[in-house]
């Protein structure tokens, strides 16, 4: 077929018309297709409706404004108020290895787009981009330039995003798409708590294991804007880009805007399949080959600002002594920094906590066989602060407007080099001074005020924030990082593509854990969600959970401990030794596996799993979250597995495995366990019993050799 450009991954195609001049149309992703005839642009061609304009524009994937396209364009923008109305012609398509390059311009408006689409043919997920050019003589104000757009066919109705507040990331919620756009835009200038910039769209009742999916991620830790909406033909039109305040970006004669990337996929088998697809695609793309993630031991909501000799000492003896391997010293070691109100900018060690530096800590660490971890908040300043003294121009500001603070806090500038240099210096010779492996990089705040010089700098503060980052990661490449942001507000995968774990919530309460890491989990794989076990007393909550559902829930994370392990007593610490060894004998599989979702019946259970690639073993998690609504105990039907091969089904011994409000059948699972074939396990399933709420029942399976 002629004029068509084509993208194939193992499963799916991606089609594009560039037979007319302009910009140029999808006309097909999904499932892949074989050899495309010639009749198949004209099958796909649209009718003209009545009451429309003769030659209506047809949804490209730049949908442009101004003649005739009615939906939310891709772009915005004019030049000195001309030129909002664009006709973009291609100039060049290009297309090798998996990518589609296009080269367009508007000789009128004075504007050069180019538009790239690639297909990782391994996982299928696409990576798009858009980048705008002024090739006029005046600037051009730019209000709006969508990274990436899609039509997708006129089933898709339904969409999965994702709201959420501190300490509640990740809280799903279904929309159904109709000729009211859906739009979420984010202007806390950081990827924020409550507007994950990421939707899912697809057919009415999809699941986590069937119907057609399409799933958008924008990987961007700034201003955002997503939106989806039926157009009139019944297409649904979903498009991603960031957020600009007015007047914020401006091109001057030259001057090129490049958009965030787009990461998209689409499952014809719900949302396990996107899932699946995701997490892949971040292990080959987005992260950096690591060895195997080690066990943390965080001090925060042990001490939290309280940091003396002798409780360090002790908890860096215990930490090493149930298994932790690596020390992170959280917030409170720099200097003035005994609660939230002062410190931030002055990044070195507090000498009446730590007369002789964090040396003799580090030491104290290492000899006891772990690596250290500190945690730094480098985008911030405390108004209360050395530095602020010394340059309170430094902070954001639209003076003479007030500065509002937030957790007693101002945002540094980060658009001026000055201050951008003064962190890299700050942070560079930190690490070189001392044996720091890791650092828990911190932003507690949204950005309000964000502007400098007068004129809206959200857009600039996130490129220099990625810049900074990026200068730091090549000054000192061995150095892990984690994105914190009061818990997981900055969570995606521009600050993953810089970084190597995510913290993915401040609450380490369990049966919130549970929710919040199952929305976490379509994007992330587990090694990258940061998952502690904390206090049985949770502080954000004041729920008690025992220790055998905190540690089954952070299993299937990368797995640390936030508690104060001298408070534990000596049968908990043991058992803390045993589930971290537990952990770290399922690592590799956790850690590299496929995650699954198992279908439940019972809304009060959440049930999940991680299967090896070879299919030879598994682990699954069945967390009771509610009381059950009826009183059998649910079938559960494992997924993943190999049908032809036997498996050995294995209760793992938790801290109370036989307690259960049904009569309990757990006994025959447990020892030896049950060998049971693939296929039976799949489709038939297991009558278990039924835990009490807010308990988690682990189940390993292990293929036999026959
Ligand atoms: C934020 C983080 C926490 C902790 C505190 C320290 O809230 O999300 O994990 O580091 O800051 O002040």
């Amino acid at each position: 077929m002629r004029e068509a450009l084509r993208l194939d991954g193992a499963s799916s195609t991606y089609l594009l018309d560039t037979s007319s001049f302009g910009v140029p149309r999808c006309l097909y992703w999904g499932p892949r297709l074989g050899d495309l005839d010639e009749g198949l642009t004209l099958a796909l061609a649209e009718p003209v409706p009545q009451a429309s304009l003769d030659a209506p524009p047809l949804p490209s994937i730049f949908p442009e404004a101004g003649l005739g396209f009615f939906g939310q364009p891709a772009l915005r923008g004019h030049r000195d108020r001309r030129n909002f109305a664009t006709r973009f012609l291609l100039e060049r398509a290009l297309a090798a290895a998996g990518r589609i390059e296009l080269h367009l311009e508007d000789p009128i408006a004075e504007l050069a787009l180019t538009i790239t689409i690639a297909m990782d043919a391994e996982t299928d997920v696409l990576t798009l981009t858009s980048a705008l050019e002024n090739r006029g003589k005046t600037p051009f104000s730019l209000d709006h330039c969508a990274a990436a757009c899609f039509t997708l066919n006129g089933l898709i109705r339904e969409a999965l995003v994702f709201d959420g507040a501190w300490s509640r990331e990740f809280s799903p919620r279904r929309a159904q798409l109709t000729r009211d756009a859906l739009v979420r835009e984010n202007r806390r200038g950081r990827t924020s708590h409550d507007r994950f910039p990421g939707l899912i769209a697809g057919e009415r009742g999809f699941g986590d294991h069937h119907g057609a999916v399409y799933g958008f991620h924008l990987g961007y830790s700034g201003d955002s804007r997503i939106w989806a909406e039926i157009l009139p033909n019944g297409a649904c039109s979903i498009g991603l880009g960031e957020s600009f305040a007015p007047g914020e970006i401006a091109l001057s004669p030259g001057e090129r805007y490049a958009s965030p990337e787009v990461y998209a996929a689409t499952s014809s088998e719900g949302l396990d399949g996107l899932r699946d697809r995701f997490h892949r695609f971040v292990r080959r793309h987005i992260t950096r080959k690591r060895p195997p993630r080690p066990v943390h031991f965080n001090t925060w909501e042990a001490i939290y600002f309280r940091h003396e000799a002798k409780a360090l000492s002790d908890l860096v003896a215990r930490a090493a002594e149930v298994g932790a391997e690596r020390f992170v010293l959280d917030d409170g070691w720099f200097r003035g920094r005994n609660d939230d109100s002062k410190g931030l900018g002055d990044w070195s060690p507090d000498p009446a906590k730590y007369p002789e530096g964090l040396g003799p800590l580090i030491a104290e660490v290492r000899a006891a066989g772990m690596k250290f971890g500190l945690w730094v908040e480098p985008e911030m300043v405390n108004p209360d602060s050395d530095l602020y003294r010394a340059h309170p121009d430094w902070a954001q500001n639209l003076d003479p407007l007030p500065r509002p603070t937030a957790r007693n806090q101002l945002v540094l500038d980060l658009t001026r080099a000055e201050v951008t240099d003064y962190l890299f210096a700050t942070l560079d010779n930190l690490l070189r001074d001392h044996a720091i492996a890791y650092l828990k990089w911190d932003m507690n705040r949204d950005l309000a005020a964000a502007g400098s010089a007068g004129i809206a700098a959200s857009h600039r503060q996130t490129r220099a924030f990625y810049a900074l980052l990026d200068r730091l990661r090549t000054a000192h490449p061995e150095v892990e990082i984690e994105s914190c942001s009061s818990g997981g507000g900055r969570a995606d995968y521009g600050a993953l593509r810089r970084t190597d774990r995510i913290w993915t919530s401040d609450s380490n309460d369990a049966l919130e854990r549970q929710r919040i890491q199952r929305g976490f989990s379509l994007f992330f794989p587990p090694e990258v969600m940061g998952a502690h076990i904390g206090p049985a007393l949770c502080h954000v909550t004041g729920r008690a959970h025992r220790l055998s559902f905190r540690a089954a829930t952070a299993l299937f994370g990368h797995l640390g401990l936030e508690l104060d392990l001298r408070a534990l007593s000596r049968e908990d610490t043991a058992e803390l030794a045993r589930l971290i060894a537990l952990y770290k004998r399922f690592r590799a599989l956790l850690h590299e596996g496929s995650s699954v979702t198992l279908p439940v019946a019972d809304p009060g259970r959440i049930a999940y799993g991680v299967v090896s690639a070879d299919l030879r073993e598994a682990l699954f998690a069945i967390a009771q979250i509610d009381l059950p609504a009826l009183d059998g105990s649910p079938l559960v039907r494992l997924r993943g597995l190999d049908p032809r091969a036997r498996y050995r089904v294995r209760l793992l011994d938790l801290e109370a495995p036989a307690r259960a409000i049904a009569v309990p059948h757990l006994a025959r699972f447990q020892g030896d366990g049950v060998l049971l074939r693939g296929d039976a396990l799949l489709r038939a399933g297991m009558n278990l019993t039924i835990p009490w709420p807010e308990t988690a029942l682990l189940i390993h399976a292990a293929a036999e050799n026959e």
